[in-house]
């Protein structure tokens, strides 16, 4: 059996942090882990990443939006979450179908059944077992991300030249296209997912990303620790150690 986890929020929810803390406990106790995050996480992703967070492309349509998130996901799938799940692994991921439901569905408006026809056609039908979504005011959340953004560059020309030759790599928090929208956007967002929520109680749980760093990271053990048993450790940890010799 393999474990496929998500993890969701609006912008500047901590999120991403808590991500990489779970994946490093669960690496630290020896489960076959790995961690991704949307859009990106391939190669090809990575490319349609950059196009969709791009300042500049203020005049990509709608329907191109959803279908690039779309693509992205699919070749995530295919590539690395599909066979990673087939080993026994166990997947997180940051953001996955349902931030399209959440930012182009409520955000956007788009017909959610179209949606979920989409995203079926590019994942195979795969859903999370667990998504931890990590609450917070749009607003909040919104200046928090602001907050926590680079300071210009003077590179920045130099380094928007090298991105048009290659791949970017993950990074700092960015800016991006996609933040940029006007906060009752974000707020139809929030409003969303917490729709979302509703729909299917028993694949969420809800924290308040208000709470520590570290207060989180230790809830989303617990919310993940009951699953666990489904999934093989490379090695046994020491209070389950193999019976003395002697014994037998
Ligand atoms: P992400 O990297 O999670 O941004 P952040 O960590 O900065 O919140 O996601 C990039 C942006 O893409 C983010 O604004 C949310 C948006 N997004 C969608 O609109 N639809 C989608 O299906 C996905 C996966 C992300």
């Amino acid at each position: 059996m393999s474990l496929f986890i998500t993890f969701e929020g609006p912008e500047g929810s901590g999120k991403s942090t808590q991500a990489r803390i779970l994946y490093e406990t669960l690496q630290a106790q020896g489960y076959p882990v790995i961690l991704t995050r949307e859009p990106g996480g391939t190669r090809i992703g990575e490319w349609i990443r950059q196009i969709l967070v791009d300042l500049r492309h203020t005049e990509m349509s709608p329907a191109t939006e959803v279908l690039l998130f779309s693509a992205a996901r699919a070749q995530l799938v295919n590539e690395l979450i599909g066979p990673y799940l087939a080993e026994g692994g166990i997947v997180l991921c940051d953001r996955y179908a349902d931030s399209t439901y959440a930012y182009q569905g409520y955000g956007l408006n788009h017909n959610l059944d179209d949606l979920h026809t989409i995203t079926a056609f590019a994942t195979g039908g795969l859903m999370p077992d667990l998504t931890i979504y990590l609450d917070i005011d749009a607003e909040r959340g919104l200046e928090r991300k602001r907050q926590a953004r680079p300071a210009p560059s003077p590179l920045a020309p130099h380094l928007a030249a090298l991105q048009e030759s290659r791949p970017p790599t993950y990074g700092k928090p960015e800016w991006n296209r996609l933040d940029a929208r006007e906060l009752s956007y974000h707020q139809r967002v929030a409003d969303g997912f917490r729709k979302l929520m509703l729909r299917e109680p028993e694949r969420w749980r809800r924290m308040d990303a208000e709470r520590s760093i570290e207060e989180l990271a230790h809830l989303i053990v617990e919310a993940v620790a009951p699953l666990l048993e489904r999934v093989q450790q490379y090695n046994p940890p020491p209070n389950q150690s193999l019976p003395d010799a002697a014994h037998e």
